[in-house]
């Protein structure tokens, strides 16, 4: 109990704060030990990002499942070993959808050519997506991300199937599990609106909104029913555009679309069934710039979930593979 509290309070002193103190965490922390660190990845993610915007989106959403299983510590990036056969990568909210990996390895890559040793692949995922989403948004969600986190060296299936929300959770069980990570029901919605971009595989969705009744757009759905099968499986599963507006820009339309009843998840059409996520909704697709500014503080405070120092982490040599 008390530890959560504290949790709360970092988490809190973090979002209040900013760019300065959030678990020990700094913006500009490789100022002196690796100076261009920020640019060399911000130039891997551009060159992938104008490539294929939908690698952008894999870099967000890379960032909320590394954050969100064992803290913000990279490891949603290592690769079976015999010693660990499952690890996160492979669960099911992770395995075959999650995509970026290869925009890590390269921007990792280039980093270690320019400083060895020195950046951990945890601040390589989170520069990432930081520069995924100012990209996509055209230059306008702009985040000062604060870094010094270390690479964990635990990864697990199991754990990633229980701290990632599904895509049927429900209302309270969306705000509990973000709760579970420091994060307020506001942060959550607000969060949320990644599904601005991006893609999702039909398996993830047709089921629960498509197959039974529910509040979808009944023009949506039938928009949905001739892009998807009946009964997506493992051979066939086709991916949709979360967004049919403006599939790949990181802006408020989501926000829109939950109001029109054009999402795709239980989880997206969850945050009408409350008054007060309901009006943050509104407030969100309806007043220009607040969604911007409010993603802007959750991601940094998602940033800070779990951060691991001292000997509780390492910096990776490879982003795959903990060091010997
Ligand atoms: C609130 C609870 C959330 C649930 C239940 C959820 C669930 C999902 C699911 C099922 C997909 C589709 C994956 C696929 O089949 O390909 C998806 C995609 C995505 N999610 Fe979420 N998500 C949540 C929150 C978030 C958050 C907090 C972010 C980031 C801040 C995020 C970013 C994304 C992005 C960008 C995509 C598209 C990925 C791509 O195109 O590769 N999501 N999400
Ligand atoms: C949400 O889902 C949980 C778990 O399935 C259930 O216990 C709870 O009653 C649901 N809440 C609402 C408001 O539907």
């Amino acid at each position: 109990m008390a530890s959560a509290s504290l949790k709360l309070s970092i988490a809190l002193t973090c979002a209040l704060l900013l760019s300065s103190a959030c678990q020990g965490l700094k913006v500009g922390h490789y100022k002196k030990t690796c100076p261009k660190v920020e640019a060399i990845v911000r130039d891997e993610v551009k060159k992938f990002v104008y490539k294929n915007a939908g690698i952008g989106a894999g870099l967000i959403r890379l960032f909320f499942h590394d954050c969100f299983v064992e803290g913000c510590d990279g490891s949603v990036l290592l690769d079976p070993t015999p010693a660990n056969p499952q690890p996160e990568k492979l669960s099911p909210p992770n395995f075959p959808s999650l995509r970026g990996f290869d925009v890590i390895d390269a921007a990792k890559d280039a980093v270690e050519k320019a400083c060895p040793g020195v950046v951990s692949c945890a601040d390589i995922v989170a520069f990432a997506g930081r520069d995924a989403a100012y990209f996509l948004s055209r230059l306008t969600v702009k985040i000062d991300m604060p870094a010094g986190r270390l690479d964990g060296r635990v990864s697990s299936s199991t754990a990633a199937l229980n701290d990632l929300p599904p895509p049927f959770a429900n209302l309270s069980q969306l705000i509990a599990n973000f709760a579970a990570k420091g994060l307020s029901a506001e942060d959550m919605v607000v969060l949320s609106g990644a599904h601005t971009i991006g893609v999702s595989h039909c398996s993830a969705f047709v089921s629960d909104r498509l197959a039974v009744p529910s509040d979808i757009n009944t023009g949506f759905a039938n928009i949905l029913r001739k892009q998807c099968p009946a009964n997506p499986n493992p051979a066939n599963d086709p991916t949709v555009n979360q967004d049919l507006v403006t599939a790949n820009a990181l802006d408020n339309q989501y926000y829109k679309n939950v109001l029109a009843h054009k999402v795709l998840f239980l989880s997206d059409a969850a945050l009408l069934a409350s008054p007060a996520t309901t009006q943050m909704v509104r407030d969100n697709a309806n007043i220009p710039g607040q969604w911007e500014d409010k993603f802007k503080k959750a991601m940094v405070k998602m940033s800070a979930i779990g951060v691991k120092t001292g000997n509780q982490g390492e910096i990776r040599k490879s982003c795959r593979v903990v060091n010997h």
